[in-house]
């Protein structure tokens, strides 16, 4: 598979933190990938190490197969980005603000108009930005990003802040991205919900460490794959089942099974019942995504 970022053992220190320790991070082409985890696990740092604008205390980062700290101009001409509340002039309309980072990229005047279009901001161009909503100003954020036609764009909780319908329009601009330009996204977030209704990729953080990084499919499967037995001896069924080289787990006097298919879920129903075990349930533990994603964050555990 074809990274477009990909991190080995990337760490940032600050004093004696470890805001970032020791993340592989893999961001295929042509994904969204959601960067998720919760205030303070050490996205933005991530983020601004990617961009080049912090220096890691360790590891290294290669975008587009290139090595940041050796190709940095070359690299980040095709990376945009949105870290943060972005700055504006607000006395100036959206074009003219848009004008101005135009000259620095030195991109043809015509591009204004396809990013404010992209970001259904065309209306209002020449509009002044202060009485923009929130929504608008982010739009124009993203706008600003697109304008030298980058191939990887970087985006830091570009939804934090707004209302609903200000985040569904920002979810429906982002999710065309890939598609319609053949562009990578990084996204992050901090909640669940919303990567969940945009990304294709998952990685998540917490206490600066990766703690998963997988397809989204990934992260739905692991959120279910819980049968949950009652029976009449919980503690023998799982020796029992350990001497078959079953794996399981007892809860609250239930037997736990994990990452089983359905016929081997029923091998095994059937084992026990073949050894006079009594079943008087047999469940399905519906872990919800949120569940999955507190687990993950809250515990130490390492997936
Ligand atoms: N310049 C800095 N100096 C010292 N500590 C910092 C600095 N920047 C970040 N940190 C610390 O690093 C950790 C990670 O912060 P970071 O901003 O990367 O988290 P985040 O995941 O972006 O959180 P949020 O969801 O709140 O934006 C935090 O403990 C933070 O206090
Ligand atoms: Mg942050």
């Amino acid at each position: 598979m074809e990274f477009i970022v990909e991190t080995k053992k990337l760490t940032k220190r600050f004093g004696n933190e470890y805001a970032v320790a020791d993340i592989a991070l893999q961001i295929p082409k042509g994904e969204i990938y959601g960067f998720l985890g919760p205030n303070g696990a050490g996205k933005t740092t991530t983020i601004r190490m990617l961009l080049g604008l912090m220096r890691p205390t360790n590891g290294s980062i290669s975008i587009f197969g290139k090595d940041l700290k050796k190709d940095r101009i070359d690299i980040l001409k095709k990376v945009g980005s949105l870290v943060e509340n972005p700055s504006y002039y607000p006395h100036l309309t959206a074009k003219e603000n848009l004008e101005t980072l135009r000259k620095i990229y030195g991109v043809s005047k015509n591009r204004i108009d396809e990013v404010l279009d992209i970001v259904r901001l065309k209306d209002v161009a020449d509009k002044k930005v202060k009485g923009f909503s929130l929504g608008m100003k982010q739009r124009l954020g993203i706008a600003a990003s697109l304008l030298h036609n980058p191939e990887l764009l970087i985006l830091d909780e570009p939804t934090n802040g707004l209302d609903p319908s200000g985040i569904i329009e920002i979810r429906n601009l982002i999710k065309r991205l890939p598609t319609e330009f053949g562009m990578t996204i990084l996204i992050s977030s901090h909640l669940l919900s919303e990567i969940d209704q945009i990304a294709t990729s998952v990685g998540v953080i917490s206490k600066g460490q990766l703690i998963f990084q997988d397809s989204i499919e990934a992260i739905r499967k692991l959120a279910q794959q819980k049968i949950s037995l009652k029976l009449d001896d919980s503690e023998k069924a799982w020796r029992f089942l350990l001497s078959k080289g079953i794996k399981a787990d007892v809860q609250n006097s239930r037997l736990l099974l994990f990452d089983q298919k359905d016929k081997d879920i029923a091998k095994i129903v059937k084992m026990l019942v073949d050894n006079d075990f009594l079943i008087y349930r047999v469940e399905e533990e519906k872990q919800s995504l949120e569940d999955t994603f507190l687990q993950m964050t809250t515990e130490e555990k390492v997936i």
